[in-house]
């Protein structure tokens, strides 16, 4: 019944008398000294396999001074290694980008991942609850990679055997402010990893001046500004619709007009038109000349104008039905815009139930079935919350400025994206470092991206009008 017990007094540990200490002494297997050996060596020549695989460069900047004083004296190391050491700096002046991409940003990896990360690891991991310190053996996630971009170091992670990307995301302020970081973003690899990321530095601080009006017409995706990493940030507006939220000031206009300018060259050939309800009065109505007659400003004339839009995509969709399921634009059958801005002032604080009705019932025939025959729908809103708009998940792609509140991310990006880094309660109120500054989510990946939109100043609208307007049919 009872199990033979390790030790050597396991009959001590049922004892009759209350005061007696229970003595129990776990049976020491003595290994052989060759067999630590071994394995020590072995985990070291493993250790420098991986370094010098992950951090040639690093390895080979340390190294080879080393190697050669030892073996020439450092004299001649030194005469060896100066004209390398001045051919580098003529390097990182003449072409920065190569040698950053070659050798700066792998030497700032090399050095943040033993400075930064490897050094903090074990601390943050404990203290944050993401690994845990039981009987004197550590259980820890495993640090992958640190990689470095101009603006931040991505770090691989191998979770524990039954964490979630769930137990990261909740800890990402933890992880910031462990490893000295301003913020911490998630996103999950394949194979039980996932990449946390650090940012070094904003390269969104600075506003971005209008991006060029396209040389060819294009019905997009639109380029309307910038990415985090530097890439071109593209919006599709045909095949979907777009909701942008943000507080006033948010810089919502920014996306709307940089969104018209890459239209107008196709808004010229006919392949585009391009409604316009500017029920605030206060946005669209700077460039009025460039829609024709499809802008509307009062509520009725919105109705209107929406109701009319519902007509042609109906007509388009009996056309359509059974010839083809996606539309191509052409001239008789244009891509159709329906630009809103605020679109609450027609919905919720609409004091005529009538036309609120109407609005909404055409809206929202809108977003459900004009995707197909070439009616899209760019909508924009101050408060996310339901009762201000109801019919927000039917736009499939959402754009999250400043908002007010953290609760209102998730309304605007879905479930669980502030967890993974999309902060848009905590971008900043001052127009040059936040209006326009936004995170969206692209169809492919659930991780938000932080994105801004490129400024278009009045002057640009003004010379927008001047060149395009007499264009518009
Ligand atoms: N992309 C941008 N880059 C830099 N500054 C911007 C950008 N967009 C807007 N701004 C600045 O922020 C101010 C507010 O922008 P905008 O009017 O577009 O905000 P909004 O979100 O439309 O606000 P509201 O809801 O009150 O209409 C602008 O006057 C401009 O100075
Ligand atoms: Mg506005």
């Amino acid at each position: 019944m009872f199990k033979k017990m390790p030790g050597e007094e396991p009959h001590r540990i049922v004892s009759t008398t209350p005061d007696t200490a229970v003595v129990f002494r776990p049976t020491v297997l003595k290994t052989p000294a060759i067999v630590t050996l071994v394995i020590f060596g072995w985990r070291a020549a493993a250790s420098l396999v991986r370094t010098l695989w992950r951090h040639p460069v690093a390895v080979l900047v340390a190294a080879v001074p080393c190697v050669l004083s030892v073996l020439y004296g450092w004299r001649v190391a030194l005469l060896l290694v100066t004209p390398v050491l001045v051919g580098t700096v003529v390097w990182g002046s003449l072409d920065r980008a190569s040698f950053a991409r070659w050798i700066g940003w792998r030497l700032l990896a090399w050095w943040r991942l033993i400075w930064v990360y490897r050094r903090h690891w074990q601390p943050v991991m404990v203290i944050s609850g993401l690994g845990r310190h039981v009987r004197g053996r550590d259980y820890l996630p495993k640090l992958d990679k640190v990689t470095c971009t101009s603006w931040a170091d991505l770090v691989t992670v191998r979770m524990l055997n039954g964490q979630a990307v769930k137990d990261w995301a909740d800890r990402t302020d933890n992880l910031a402010q462990g490893f000295g970081g301003s913020s911490c973003r998630v996103s999950v690899l394949t194979g039980g990893r996932v990449r946390l990321t650090f940012p070094r530095s904003d390269p969104l601080a600075v506003p971005l001046p209008a991006v060029p009006i396209p040389e060819t017409p294009t019905i997009g995706p639109v380029e309307i500004g910038k990415q985090e990493d530097g890439r071109p940030w593209f919006l599709k507006v045909h095949g979907t619709h777009v909701l942008v939220a943000g507080a006033t000031g948010a810089g919502k206009g920014s996306i709307i007009w940089s969104t018209i300018r890459g239209l107008l060259p196709a808004v010229s050939t006919g392949l585009v038109e391009i409604w316009a309800l500017d029920p605030k009065l206060m946005e669209l109505s700077f460039g009025r000349d460039l829609f024709g007659p499809r802008y509307a400003a009062d509520p009725a004339d919105c109705a209107d104008l929406l109701d009319d839009a519902v007509k042609v995509m109906q007509a388009r969709a009996a056309r359509f039905a059974g010839h083809r399921r996606s539309h191509v634009p052409t001239v008789d059958d244009p891509f159709v815009l329906v630009l809103v801005d605020e679109v609450a002032f027609l919905t919720a604080y609409q004091a005529d139930k009538e036309l609120r009705r109407r609005i909404s019932a055409a809206l929202a025939t809108l977003t459900t079935q004009g995707r197909a025959v070439g009616v899209g729908v760019m909508a924009t809103l101050q408060d996310p919350r339901k009762e201000v708009m109801n019919t927000r998940n039917l736009f499939p792609d959402k754009i999250a400025l400043r908002l007010d509140e953290s609760e209102q991310v998730d309304m605007v990006l879905g479930d669980g994206t502030r967890d993974r880094g999309a902060l848009a309660d905590r971008i900043s109120p001052r127009p040059e470092l936040g209006a326009g500054v936004g995170y969206v989510r692209l169809e492919t990946s659930p991780d938000p991206i932080r994105v801004r939109a490129a400024y278009v100043s009045d002057e640009d609208i003004r010379e927008m009008v001047a060149e395009f307007s007499g264009e518009v049919a």
